[in-house]
């Protein structure tokens, strides 16, 4: 077989084709199966947007179940542990993947009843302590749905690696997980928090930002690989943003945003450095009063929806993925 060099990070390098989601990068456009997702951020339930980007028969959400505890901290790690302990039929995966938050919601808060109502009324009232209000379950519905799906992204591209092998959804789902875990993937808005943290206790905002580029440091939440454009998952959460949060974070939020927008133009005035998903991410799910070590793992659950997409479309279209390495000794 004659070699194909490729760069070590794939970058570029088209490995499959997929009909889940179009990432438009020059015109600010992510559209899944062929619907802008401005049009589904807030007309969509998550709990609706998984079965159709996954074509799979819908199912009503399955009830609370007991889960005997789980001895570990880091909720990415629970989730892990439910992905090969909850009840998984291969003939009903819709029911196992619904089950999959509400068995993570139950690790936080045991004792708390999540109600009935949407996934996100029920995970959000098990993280709170008591039960969402509309409108936040509303915007914790909206990010999940914003953040659902994103191509071939690293964790993506594992569930597509594990699935190629046959491997079921269970065991690939796994692989997303593990592979989001590390920090280069996104999905944790800790930088976020922490900036706007940083912001809060300061006198000028613009110095603090000014003063961090100089030191070469990056502003979190902006700049991104792909979107030439303002990102359109941040359009939609500063939108889910600003109806939920309180004046003085809105404030915050905006001020630290005008000023890093400001400083990055000026700094580099031939690169188009916009908003991110991860900035109005972390704003968000602060709002929503998400503990911060909570974010990643709230993250895995909207994702489930891409992962589950992509598990399908590997397993009836894929071919075993297994590239070589060139031996150097
Ligand atoms: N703050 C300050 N400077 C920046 C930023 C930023 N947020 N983003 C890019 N730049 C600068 C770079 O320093 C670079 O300058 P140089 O040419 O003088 O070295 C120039 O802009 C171009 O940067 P690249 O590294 O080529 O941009 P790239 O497209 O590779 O990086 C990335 C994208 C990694 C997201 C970058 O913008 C960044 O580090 N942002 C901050 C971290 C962040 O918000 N991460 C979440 C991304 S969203 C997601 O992954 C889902």
């Amino acid at each position: 077989m004659a070699e194909i060099i490729v760069p070590s990070g794939l970058e570029g390098v088209v490995v499959t084709e997929t009909r889940i989601s179009e990432i438009d990068g020059t015109q600010g456009i992510l559209r899944y199966r062929n619907r802008a997702l401005a049009d589904l951020a807030e007309t969509m339930l998550w709990e609706d947007l998984l079965p159709w980007l996954a074509e799979l028969p819908s199912t009503s959400i399955p009830a609370t179940e007991t889960q005997p505890p789980i001895l570990v901290d880091d909720p990415l790690r629970r989730l892990a542990i439910i992905m090969l302990t909850a009840a998984y039929d291969p003939k009903n995966p819709l029911a196992y993947v619904l089950r999959l938050p509400l068995l993570l919601g139950a690790t936080f808060n045991p004792d708390q009843d999540p109600g009935s109502g949407s996934m996100a009324y029920r995970f959000l009232s098990m993280l709170n302590g008591h039960p969402a209000a509309t409108s936040a379950a509303s915007a914790l519905n909206a990010y999940w749905v914003v953040v659902a799906e994103h191509s071939l992204n690293a964790s993506t591209f594992a569930v597509r690696v594990a699935a190629s092998t046959g491997a079921d959804l269970p065991l690939s789902l796994t692989a997303g997980v593990a592979t989001l875990s590390g920090p280069l993937h996104g999905g944790a808005p800790e930088g976020v928090l922490a900036l706007l943290e940083e912001a809060a206790h300061c006198q000028d905002i613009s110095s603090l930002l000014r003063a961090k580029l100089d030191r070469g440091e990056r502003l979190m939440g902006f700049g991104h690989r792909v979107y030439r454009t303002e990102d359109p998952r941040a359009v939609a959460l500063r939108q889910m943003f600003s109806r939920i949060a309180s004046p003085d974070q809105v404030r915050l939020t905006s001020a630290v945003e005008d000023a890093a927008l400001r400083l990055l133009a000026d700094r580099k005035p031939d690169r188009v450095l916009a908003t991110n998903v991860e900035f109005y991410a972390g704003a968000l799910l602060a709002a929503l009063k998400i503990p911060p070590e909570w974010c990643s793992a709230t993250f895995a659950v909207g994702r489930l929806a891409g992962w589950t997409a992509h598990y399908r479309e590997q397993q009836t279209t894929g071919r075993l993925i297994r590239p070589v390495a060139r031996y150097r000794p």
